[in-house]
């Protein structure tokens, strides 16, 4: 039986489309970005991380000349976030990347690694997380769940 899948997702040409908390998530995440460690990618990403109670928390990509010990924007922040506060709900998280110079106006989407992370802490809260990913410039893609960028995905309840 052929089926198919239908991805909900929103899009915004600048951030004067955002309301007032995704424009302070944009400029957390573009702010972070510019404390990149990428020496060797020259890629910069910066993340925010909106948790229910209010508090932003940020990340940026930590490269490593042993290239694959390196970490993306995502997970440097969600692994320090759930280090040090492991029972705090994650409310929305924005990602900003682009090359440092000249970066692509296209939305710089996560990779599979980080969405296969944000899946662990979305099926760990049991509540979606809203996910925004941006380029430099401000075009950004909104999606209401971490499922619908990972469709068919492994989590705990497949153990
Ligand atoms: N990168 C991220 O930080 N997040 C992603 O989701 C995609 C890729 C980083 C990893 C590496 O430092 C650089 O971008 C180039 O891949």
């Amino acid at each position: 039986m052929k089926q198919n899948l239908e991805i909900p997702f929103e899009t915004f040409q600048n951030i004067d489309e955002l309301s007032d908390i995704e424009r302070q998530l944009f400029t957390a995440a573009s702010e972070i970005r510019e404390k990149a460690y990428a020496p060797y990618s020259d890629f910069w990403v910066g993340c925010a991380i909106l948790l229910d109670d209010g508090q932003i928390i940020q990340g940026n990509n930590q490269e490593n000349a042993a290239y694959p010990s390196g970490l993306c924007a995502e997970r440097t922040a969600l692994y320090w976030l759930s280090a040090n506060f492991p029972d705090k709900k994650i409310k929305k998280i924005f990602i900003v990347g682009g090359a440092h110079h000249n970066p692509s106006p296209s939305p710089i989407p996560p990779c599979g690694s980080c969405r296969q992370s944000i899946l662990e802490y979305e099926t760990k809260q049991n509540h979606n997380i809203e996910l925004y990913f941006s380029s430099v410039q401000g075009q950004v893609v909104k999606c209401y769940s971490i499922k619908n960028l990972l469709p068919f995905s492994f989590d705990k309840n497949h153990l």
